[in-house]
């Protein structure tokens, strides 16, 4: 038998409320595997930034427990990137250092910290900003930055939440494809969180759609598209009949009983 590299077992989440408590997510099981790329939509509140959160050993279940290669996840770690809509950078460093940061806190000798650094800032296509601050960048190249400084670090699994939720169209479509590019060339688990139906069609190899009130799986949507993904698949009838069911999956779902 195979470990899935993320593994959610019966996991719940309640908030008590004045004289209620609220269930966020309700016994959501779902097993990752190495080096797939999943997204993950549904409406707001569904509870996706929280199952996400779990992985990343930022909030804790509940009820049931969610595993990282087997084992119990305790508390943030090096083998799992973050990446939050909004981008954390710090505005007095440079992309260099930005992208460095991170490596510092691993204990990473300095020759090795400048050469994944330049590694990574080489990926999201950044080079010839490496020493520009954050507010010479537009918002997709800070976006991008905070991509390289997670991929720095060579984590096995990137937490990836709405992470181009607020950039423009054009931009989106380009990272998306820089993101499955270095997805392509150094495989990793992705996790991927997003409001856009296209976007969760493009990326992923199983579109997991959840549902609110209380926060649990709804359906999962195979893609059966090959990598590369590309702009004629994009537009494809295969591509516009798997958008159509994840939409109407996160959109016309029966309330809760
Ligand atoms: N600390 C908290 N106390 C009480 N309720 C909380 C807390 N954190 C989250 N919740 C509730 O849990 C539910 C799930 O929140 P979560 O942020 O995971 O949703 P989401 O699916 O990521 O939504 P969005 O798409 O808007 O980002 C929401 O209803 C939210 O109000
Ligand atoms: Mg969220």
């Amino acid at each position: 038998m195979t470990t899935a590299k993320i593994s959610f077992r019966e996991i719940s989440k309640t908030y008590p409320l004045k004289d209620t408590v609220f269930t966020a997510l309700d016994r959501v099981s779902l097993d990752i595997a190495d080096e797939e790329f999943v997204t993950v939509v549904g409406p707001s509140g569904c509870g996706k930034s929280t199952l996400m959160s779990m992985a990343a050993g930022l909030v804790e279940p509940t009820g049931g427990e969610v595993l990282v290669d087997g084992a119990p996840v305790t508390g943030p770690g090096p083998d799992r990137g973050v990446i939050f809509q909004q981008y954390a950078l710090f505005p007095w460093l440079t992309v260099r250092k930005n992208v460095e940061f991170g490596l510092r806190l691993a204990g990473l000798a300095p020759e090795e910290r400048r050469a994944r650094a330049e590694r990574a800032i080489e990926l999201v296509g950044l080079a010839d900003f490496a020493d520009a601050l954050p507010k010479m960048l537009s918002g997709g190249m800070k976006q991008r930055c905070a991509i390289a400084r997670a991929y720095a670090v060579n984590p096995r699994v990137l937490l990836m939440d709405e992470p181009f939720g607020a950039l423009d169209a054009l931009t989106r479509v380009q990272l998306q494809d820089q993101l499955l590019h270095t997805w392509s060339q150094e495989r990793r688990t992705v996790m991927f969180i997003t409001h856009d139906v296209d976007e969760a069609v493009y990326l992923a190899r199983r579109v997991v759609v959840m549902a609110a009130r209380p926060g649990r799986i709804h359906k999962i949507v195979d893609v059966d598209l090959p990598y590369p993904r590309t702009e004629e698949m994009r537009l494809s009838p295969e591509f516009s009949g798997i958008r159509a069911e994840v939409w109407h999956s996160v959109y016309h779902q029966a309330p809760a009983a």
